[in-house]
Formats: C-alpha cells, structure tokens, sequence
C-alpha cells in the first residue's frame, strides 16, 4: 500500500508514545478539597463519597499528611459549621471552623498551600449562597459578607482564596476588602463558570448545604450556555481574578477549552463530588476499572486546557503520576 502517511508508525511503542504525548499532567497541579467539621475524634466518612471524610480540625493532620507524602501540596478547604443562621455570620467569625482550620493547618503543615472556599451555603439555615430577600438571595448585600469572609480567611492563613458563591461583583469586592487590609498579594481562583448542576449532589450531602426550598438557579449558570461562560470569565479577569475556574470539569470540557483560549490568566477545573460519586459506584459494582477511569477523566480535563485540577482523586492521580501511568 502506498501510504506516506501512517499515524500508527508514533504508536508503537510505550517509549515512544511517551515521548509524542501532546498532553503533560504533573502533580503540582492537583488540590484537594477538604471537609473539616466542628467537634472533636472525629472521621466520618460520607455516604454518598465512599473513601472520603469529615474530619475534626484535630484529625485532620492525618489527611494532609498522606497529600503530603503523595506529593500534594495543595489543598482547598470547606467548613461545616455547628449551628447555621440566616445571615451565615459563622462563615466570617474568628473562630469559625474553618478559620481555626487554616491556623491550625498553617502551623503544622507550613509547607502546604491553603486555598478557602468562600461561600455562605454551608453557614446559613436556608442553605443558600448569600442573604435572602424574599426567596431569592440579595446580590449587593451578599457582597459585603463574601469579602468579610474572603477577609477571615485570609487572616486566619489562607493563601488563596475561592469564591463560589456565583454573585455579580464578588471579585472585585473580595479584591478592594483584602488590597484595603494589606493582603494585595494574595491571590483570587474565582469560580467563574459555575453551573446550576447536579453533579453537586454528594457534596451537599457531604457539607449538609444542600438549599432548602428552591434551587440556586438565580445564580449559577444555566447549563445550556457557552456564550455566557465566556463573558463571565472575562469579567471576573476584568475584576481582579487571578486564576478561573470552570466547574464541573467532565461534563465540561468545552467550555474549559474556550476559556482557556480567550484568558490570559491560569484556568481551573473542578471534578466534583457527582463525577466522583459515579465513578465510585460503578467501580463498586464491578463496571469500570476505577483507576483507569479516573486517570482517562484527568487527561481530559488537561487535554482540554486545565492548569489546576481541583480533584477527591488528587492523592491517587500523584501516584498514578510517579508510577507512570499518566503524566
Ligand atoms: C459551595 C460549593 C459547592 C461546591 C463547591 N463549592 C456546592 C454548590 O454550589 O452547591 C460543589 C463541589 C462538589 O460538588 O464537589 N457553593
């Protein structure tokens, strides 16, 4: 066959796949998302999240310690608080579960880097992500008490911080609250292309934040839009971000692809608990081969533009890095 070309000739070998590969993941990329709750002894691990855990601020050493070893050094922490009220004012107290968190953590794990989730859905009774007015949350005065928050966190020995919360203007009100309080290096991830999605479920269940009455469709984005996720994006660039987050990651993969292309600044994805959860279940039953599927699930993620991968499988991708399965 007369055939000049032949794509199968750059497959022929593992050494030279390796060497062709368009696509290069490396572990100081990966944060991993943790649950740290009130109380005290406590690992608990969450139902819908086999293999993942609340930890009390005492235990929860033993979690960073296994990031660490495995070559994690980042990680992205969520509180659960003991008691919730309608303005969520334990998400922005000194002695807040996740303040105490960060100092604690910052003491013992000064290597780490520590990243804040900050949103009100898990501090406040109705479970949503701001002040309600009416039914709906109040965007403006949502404002103040992020950038309060942003602010705590900080304080407490956050590195970085994450807004979450989908309100119009939070970037720029969380920049101008920590520039004012000297903390202009610190940088913010805004979740900037954050879908209403159900890929989220576990996580509610993990974080007990899951909405009340209602849905959080006033504020996170209607899936069926990429024009919207561009220019959400582009205004959060506009107003200070310092890294964009596109969220959930697999269903995604578009979109992670067009922002990366129109920014200029690092984007992020985020695997969250739903794809988890899915991947777990089918592994339990005996479906799919877990380890496979997740690594197949992070290439993508990269392969579609990915900086940061915000991922539960953070500690089992770096091995699978060291070992050589993917990277
Ligand atoms: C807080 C927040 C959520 C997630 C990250 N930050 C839940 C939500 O918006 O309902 C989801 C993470 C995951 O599902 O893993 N607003």
């Amino acid at each position: 066959m007369d055939l000049t070309k032949r794509p199968r000739r750059l497959r022929s070998s593992e050494i030279l796949r390796k060497m062709v590969r368009e696509t290069r993941m490396d572990k100081s990329s990966l944060v991993y998302p943790l649950f740290v709750r009130e109380g005290s002894n406590i690992k608990e691990e969450i139902p819908s999240m086999p293999g993942q855990y609340r930890y009390s601020i005492d235990r929860m050493g033993e979690k960073l310690q296994e990031l660490a070893d495995a070559g994690v050094s980042s990680l992205m922490f969520f509180g659960i608080p003991d008691k919730k009220d309608e303005l969520g004012s334990l998400a922005y107290c000194e002695d807040g579960i996740v303040q105490k968190a960060f100092s604690r953590a910052k003491k013992e794990f000064p290597q780490m880097y520590l990243i804040g989730d900050v949103c009100m859905c898990e501090y406040t009774s109705h479970g949503h992500c701001g002040v309600l007015k009416g039914h709906d949350v109040d965007n403006d005065r949502t404002l103040e008490l992020l950038a309060k928050t942003a602010l705590s966190q900080v304080q407490a020995g956050a590195d970085m911080v994450a807004p979450s919360d989908m309100m119009d203007g939070r970037v720029g009100a969380i920049r101008s609250a920590l520039d004012k309080n000297g903390y202009e290096n610190t940088p913010i991830m805004a979740y900037s292309v954050k879908f209403a999605s159900s890929f989220y479920g576990p996580f509610r269940d993990a974080a007990d934040s899951a909405p009340a009455f209602g849905d959080r469709k006033t504020y996170q984005m209607d899936f069926h839009n990429r024009r919207e996720a561009l220019k959400e994006a582009a205004m959060d660039v506009e107003e200070g971000a310092d890294i964009v987050m596109v969220k959930p990651a697999m269903a995604y993969g578009d979109l992670i692809r067009e922002v990366k292309d129109m920014v200029n600044v690092p984007v992020a994805s985020y695997s969250v608990s739903g794809e988890y959860a899915m991947v777990k279940a089918a592994a339990g039953a005996g479906w799919i081969e877990e380890e496979k599927i997740m690594c197949e699930m992070a290439a993508s993620a990269y392969r579609a533009g990915t900086d940061i991968y915000i991922t539960y499988y953070a500690k089992e991708l770096a091995k699978c890095m060291d070992k050589g399965i993917i990277g």
